[in-house]
């Protein structure tokens, strides 16, 4: 095995960003940003590195080849060049899974089916041995195939890096974990700042901001696919694990209020940011948003309730009417709304400075985003100077509807 790889690492179209700036803070090298995926260079440390410490991105692989498969012979030779016997050992679990577009090979199960042809033959051959019971450690192969380029990789996490550990259970219409920590990302959320949600549901945007306040890696209560991988020893993980703990920064001044109407919602808020250990920095209350003050120095995270999966199209339109009413009243650094409401800016009243597409899970969203000083991407891009910028003169078709 080389002692560097090439990882892979997915992310939803609009965390790109994000992902790369805290790709750069473990350490990655290489990194390459696509939509919606990153690539980067690391040992068997950053395979425990990225799956412990990165917040936004959904899972990391293995890339073990790429090529051009136009023909299932193709991707045959591919994969039985793939040094297997290095990899898995003669009792693991190896399912196949991938996708395919615009490719000759279209069927996904026949490529599934020639993929696993050609590990088992590897291995039987180079484990000299002609039963594999896969009673083992699983170990789970995807694929690739765009265009006829092929690519062959292992998942080292296993359930979605989402997946953190603290939420249990959810309410309706809960926040992807992933997706929350880049809205706080980009709400510029620091390890001082005071961070409110008016409809803070089970919690997730004001957990995912402690945590990243605190630098609480979001995998340290959970375990990954490589773990059990013999290539990416439990002492590399041991080392990784202690190293993102002693990490962590207990003692800073960042504190989260979260409100909403539904008692069982501030309940499970409570239990899940117990959980993730932000319990004390995280405050949840009952209140309605009709009621909400932000505090001066606030920024405000949050995801209103929005018609495609909870209450009416035009019950959300009325809460978030009432929000802006409540932001107007009660101005704050920033505001950084995520819905899947196509009008929020209207109905809430106002223009954003900027936008940004972003998925919920499968539900296309935007994050408007409102705050009073111009703001740089992690690029260093500065913003544009026309559209949501801030600094319009021109009159704000929003403002009428005040
Ligand atoms: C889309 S969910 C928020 C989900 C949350 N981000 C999470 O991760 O669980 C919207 C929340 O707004 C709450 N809500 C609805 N009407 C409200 C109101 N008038 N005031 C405050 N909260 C309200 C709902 O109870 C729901 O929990």
């Amino acid at each position: 095995m080389p002692a560097k790889f090439e990882l892979i690492a997915p992310c939803f179209f609009g965390c790109e960003s994000t992902a790369k700036f805290e790709l750069t803070r473990i350490g990655a090298e290489n990194i390459r940003v696509d939509d919606g995926r990153l690539s980067f260079a690391g040992g068997a440390e950053m395979i425990a590195a990225a799956n412990l410490n990165l917040r936004t991105v959904e899972r990391v692989m293995l890339l073990l080849a790429r090529y051009k498969a136009a023909t299932f012979d193709d991707l045959f030779d591919g994969v039985y060049d793939i040094p297997w016997e290095e990899l898995l050992p003669a009792d693991a679990a190896f399912p196949v899974t991938g996708s395919s577009l615009n490719s000759q090979l279209s069927s996904v199960p026949a490529c599934q089916s020639i993929i696993k042809k050609a590990v088992v033959k590897r291995l039987m051959a180079k484990h000299h041995t002609s039963v594999l019971p896969e009673t083992g450690a699983e170990y789970k192969i995807r694929f690739m195939l765009r265009k006829d380029q092929c690519e062959i990789m292992l998942d080292t996490t296993g359930e979605g890096l989402h997946k953190r550990g603290y939420r249990r259970n959810a309410m309706e219409a809960p926040i992807r974990e992933t997706l929350a920590a880049t809205i706080a990302d980009l709400g510029r959320v620091r390890r001082d700042s005071l961070v409110e949600d008016p409809f803070c549901g089970s919690g997730t945007l004001l957990i995912e901001a402690a945590q990243k306040a605190m630098n609480i890696a979001p995998g340290l209560k959970r375990r990954f696919a490589a773990e059990r991988y013999g290539f990416v020893p439990a002492s590399i993980w041991a080392e990784q694990r202690q190293k993102a703990l002693a990490e962590s920064k207990l003692d800073v001044g960042f504190e989260a209020f979260g409100y909403d109407i539904d008692p069982a919602a501030v309940a499970l808020a409570n239990a899940n940011a117990k959980l993730a250990g932000v319990e004390k920095r995280c405050h949840f209350e009952v209140a309605d948003v009709a009621d909400f003050a932000a505090k001066q120095e606030a920024i405000v995270l949050t995801n209103p309730p929005y018609g495609e999966r909870m209450s009416t199209i035009e019950g959300a339109a009325k809460l978030a009417r009432t929000l802006g009413r409540q932001m107007e009243a009660h101005p704050c650094a920033g505001v950084y709304a995520i819905t899947a409401d196509m009008d929020f800016e209207s109905h809430y009243g106002k223009r954003a400075n900027k936008r940004r597409k972003m998925y919920n899970g499968m539900i296309p969203c935007q994050l408007y985003m409102y705050y009073s000083a111009p703001k740089f991407e992690h690029t260093a891009k500065p913003m544009p100077k026309s559209g949501f910028d801030g600094k319009r003169t021109a009159p704000n078709r929003f403002e009428k509807n005040k």
